[in-house]
């Protein structure tokens, strides 16, 4: 069976992107499935929201010299290839190199491993890395926060997303919108509603709700399952893995 390549993306920061390859990850692992997260971001999150700080081999390695993906095992079917600040190196020279913007695509197709999955954890830019990611990827998550304003950037997302595709990765599909840190607010309410109306199809059932779990179990070193196994978080994540799969 192919491998679902997943990005993980919104041009804004702190709207669940890293948590989402996270439990979504877990979660498929938990169904079986053979799972790869991947830290594309230099801030590093995924790699410290699971105790890995400066890795001897990170994606660095893969990006900037060619090495091969550097896979550490976290779980039964889980596995991580990690980062760290010096990924923040990667993008001047990534830009200085012809085949910069199609490096994670090479890697991935040298993997000696099958996985079901891999989700793609990006920064909160459209720069070279995420653009890496949507070269390599089959589909797009668009990580969407339940918040004022997260609307109007949806829009200018999806068009450059649109753009991007049409010239780099004509089979990239848009996978779908997640809806993040849902509460009982009236704005959130309203927001849900819009998304959902303005994209319809394109919005996943499972909305991931508002849980403190998710931001104790991070400082924590540990995945919300392990954590906190009884949260809404685990269930909406143990739904969105359900709706993922089909
Ligand atoms: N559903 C949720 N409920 C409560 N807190 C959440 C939820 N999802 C994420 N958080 C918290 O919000 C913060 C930002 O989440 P996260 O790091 O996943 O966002 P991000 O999009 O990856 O951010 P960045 O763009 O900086 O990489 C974290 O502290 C996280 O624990
Ligand atoms: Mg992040």
């Amino acid at each position: 069976m192919n491998t679902r390549i997943i990005a993980m993306v919104n041009h804004k920061g702190g709207v669940g992107k890293t948590t989402t390859t996270l439990h979504l990850g877990k979660a498929l692992s938990m169904l079986g499935k053979n799972v790869l997260i991947i830290d594309s971001d230099p801030q590093a999150n995924l790699s410290q929201s699971l105790k890995i700080e400066d890795p001897k081999k990170e994606i660095y390695h893969a990006l900037c010299e060619k090495e091969k993906l550097p896979v550490q095992n976290i779980a039964t079917n889980f596995d991580i290839v990690p980062a760290s600040l010096a990924l923040s190196g990667a993008e001047l020279k990534l830009i200085g190199d012809i085949n910069g913007y199609f490096r994670l695509k090479e890697s991935l197709q040298n993997l000696p491993t099958h996985y079901d999955y891999v989700l793609i954890d990006c920064p909160p830019s459209l720069g070279i890395l995420t653009v890496n990611a949507l070269i390599a990827a089959t589909e797009i998550m668009l990580i969407v926060q339940s918040q004022y304003l997260a609307i109007k950037g949806l829009q200018t997302i999806m068009e450059l997303i649109d753009e991007l595709r049409k010239n780099l990765n004509q089979h990239l599909k848009i996978g779908g919108l997640l809806l993040t840190q849902v509460n009982r607010t009236i704005v959130s309410k309203n927001i849900v509603e819009a998304v959902q109306a303005q994209h319809e199809e394109k919005v996943f059932k499972t909305v991931i709700r508002q849980n403190v779990s998710l931001v104790e179990a991070s400082t924590m070193g540990q995945d919300i399952f392990t954590y906190a196994p009884d949260s809404m978080a685990a269930e909406d994540y143990g739904n969105l893995a359900k709706e993922v799969v089909g």
